[in-house]
């Protein structure tokens, strides 16, 4: 699937005595001191749930939470509710989700076909719910040869995604959230 999850672990610190979980983990081993959480029992998995539904953790008892192409899957308002009541303050998602003029974002079983850089700006505003929610980092992702765009199109995000994303389309959005203290 060509997906950088390398880089959860620079976002998310794990280690002795912290609850950090991967989300919609398929069978993808990103080593030790993750929680694998999938609705489907691949190998590795250590917690059948649907992310769909409630999930089952208590109120701030999380210490990050990395998912990569599953956001996509989901009812993701709701699912970041319960992001944000699970995770302790301080503590951050790290989500990565297909770009929405990428081919790959529209395929059939994605409840959300794909994100723009702007997706998230929302999460700024001070009156939305989910002001809770602090954007650490906000990265359009290109892969292959085209990933010498990365630095280019990331100093002008706005513009690219207004006006050039059709014309080269992007894989990917990362992004960085913290619960706000
Ligand atoms: C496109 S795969 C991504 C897998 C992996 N994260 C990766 O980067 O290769 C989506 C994963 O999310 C899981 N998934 C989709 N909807 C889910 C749900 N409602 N609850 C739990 N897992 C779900 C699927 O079983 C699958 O493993």
């Amino acid at each position: 699937m060509g997906i950088n999850l390398s880089r959860l672990k620079e976002f998310i610190e794990t280690g002795k005595g912290k609850r950090v979980l991967h989300l919609g983990c398929n069978v993808r081993d990103l080593g030790e001191g993750l929680i694998n959480v999938d609705y489907a029992r691949f190998p590795g998995v250590d917690l059948l749930a649907d992310l769909d539904q409630p999930l089952p953790f208590a109120d701030a008892s999380v210490d990050g939470i990395g998912m990569a192409h599953v956001l996509e899957h989901l009812r993701y308002m709701r699912f970041m509710r319960e992001a944000l009541r699970i995770l302790k303050p301080g503590k951050r998602v790290y989500l990565v989700v297909p770009y929405y003029t990428s081919h790959a974002a529209h395929i059939g079983e994605h409840v959300t076909p794909g994100f723009a850089w702007i997706a998230f700006d929302y999460f700024q505003q001070p009156n939305h719910p989910f002001h809770a929610f602090k954007v650490c980092s906000n990265r359009i992702v290109f892969r292959g040869k085209l990933k010498y765009l990365n630095p280019l199109v990331n100093c002008f995000p706005r513009f690219y995604d207004k006006w050039l994303a059709h014309l080269l389309p992007a894989v990917e959005l990362e992004v960085v959230l913290e619960k706000r203290a």
